[in-house]
């Protein structure tokens, strides 16, 4: 075991030792501070998304009849920017301060896939003290300043499980703050689930952003090995979602498309031949798909998955 790990679990052993000693204290939850913040620095990715669904559905959503059925039926507020069952999706609720109230001003955006900024984005742009420019960054510090942001709830683009973990667990209805029976009046009043979500159709059309590295000014595209490489990490994170989401609600028709997920899902990495994929569709864990990612970093399984790759004129 690395003297990393190991680190984190006497500290985390000492925490959970010292805390029951402790007062009931204020969680600090990590909280989002909305796309704006990130805007100054990252023009070409703000631009870019504001043209996304995720941006434009702030102003037009919530207006759909459907919409003001689907919030009436899951009880509690009939506007959605006021629901608390549709807010978990929906919109960036921004916060001004710890401990604070959300508020929406945005739909999905950067920090619903990278991570709520509260506690990385003073990390994030410290290259090793107020003088030290970028250019300047010891690679020792970069190294360090990545894994502190990390640690601090940052999803960098090269997490691609993590990210993707938030794009299926939104889409296929499966987050954890989500309560079974406003799932079941949700899907009984029509909200949609589609089971077809796939992370290379879904990531490399209006939402991709790939100006890297920092200063290139093109959007690049992936070449076959990396789409091959995100069509089996979407994969994995869309098993091991619907399969926890399996036991989140006994409705039939959640059932059925999760069911369906996890069919599609499960038949797409039987085509990938590394013994992890088998692994990871015997036992859909977390740590098994990590398992599986690491496993396939860097190489070329094109070959595996070709014809399961979706038609780059299908990107949504
Ligand atoms: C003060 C400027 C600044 C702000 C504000 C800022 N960033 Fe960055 N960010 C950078 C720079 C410069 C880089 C590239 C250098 C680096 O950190 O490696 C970067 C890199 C990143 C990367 C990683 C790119 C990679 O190579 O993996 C992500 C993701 C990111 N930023 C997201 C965000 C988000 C989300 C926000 C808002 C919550 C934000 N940033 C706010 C300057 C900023
Ligand atoms: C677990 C995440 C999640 C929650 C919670 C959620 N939604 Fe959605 N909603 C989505 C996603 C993802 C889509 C897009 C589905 C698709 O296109 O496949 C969507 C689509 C919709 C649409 C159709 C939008 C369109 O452009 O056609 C409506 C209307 C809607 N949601 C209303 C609501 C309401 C009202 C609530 C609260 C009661 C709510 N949603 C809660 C994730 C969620
Ligand atoms: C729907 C999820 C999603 C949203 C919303 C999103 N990102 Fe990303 N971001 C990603 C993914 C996935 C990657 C990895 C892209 C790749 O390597 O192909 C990425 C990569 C990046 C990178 C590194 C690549 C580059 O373009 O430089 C930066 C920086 C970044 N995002 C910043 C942002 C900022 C700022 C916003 C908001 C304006 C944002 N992202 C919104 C998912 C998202
Ligand atoms: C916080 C929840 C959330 C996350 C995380 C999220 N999405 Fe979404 N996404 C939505 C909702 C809600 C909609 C539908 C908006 C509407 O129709 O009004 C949507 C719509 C989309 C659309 C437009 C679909 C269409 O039919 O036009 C694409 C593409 C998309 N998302 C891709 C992604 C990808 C790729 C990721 C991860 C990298 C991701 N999303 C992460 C909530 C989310």
């Amino acid at each position: 075991m690395s003297s990393r790990i190991l680190g984190g679990l006497i500290a985390i052993a000492a925490f959970a030792a010292a805390s029951w000693a402790l007062p009931q204290t204020v969680s600090a939850e990590p909280y989002v501070q909305g796309p704006k913040t990130c805007q100054e620095c990252h023009r070409t990715e703000y631009e870019l998304w504001e043209e996304t669904k995720h941006a434009k559905s702030f102003r037009t959503v919530h207006k759909m009849d459907e919409a003001k059925e689907i919030a009436v039926a899951v009880g509690g507020k009939k506007s959605m920017k006021k629901n608390a069952t549709c807010t978990i999706c929906h919109y960036t609720s921004v916060q001004k301060k710890a401990g604070g109230k959300g508020k929406p001003k945005a739909g999905p955006s950067c920090e619903s896939c990278h991570g709520a900024s509260s506690d990385w984005l003073d990390i994030h742009n410290d290259y090793g003290g107020a003088n030290i420019k970028r250019d300047d960054e010891t690679a020792e510090h970069k190294a360090e300043r990545q894994q502190a942001a990390v640690d601090a709830g940052m999803i960098w683009s090269f997490m691609r499980y993590d990210i993707a973990k938030n794009c299926v667990s939104c889409h296929g209805l499966a987050r954890d703050e989500l309560d079974a029976g406003d799932l079941a009046k949700m899907l009984d009043a029509g909200h949609p689930l589609n089971p077809d979500f796939e992370l290379v159709a879904y990531s490399q059309g209006s939402v991709r952003h790939r100006f890297y590295p920092p200063d290139v000014t093109t959007n690049g595209e992936m070449s076959a090995a990396e789409l091959a490489e995100t069509f089996i990490q979407g994969q994995a994170a869309k098993l091991v979602s619907a399969t926890g989401a399996m036991s989140k609600s006994d409705n039939s028709k959640y059932q059925a498309v999760q069911q369906q997920r996890m069919d599609d899902a499960s038949a797409a990495l039987s085509a990938v031949g590394v013994p992890e994929a088998a692994a990871l569709v015997a036992d859909p864990t977390d740590a098994n798909a990590l398992a599986l990612v690491a496993a396939i970093a860097g190489k070329d399984l094109s070959g595996d998955v070709a014809s399961l790759l979706p038609a780059p004129a299908s990107y949504k």
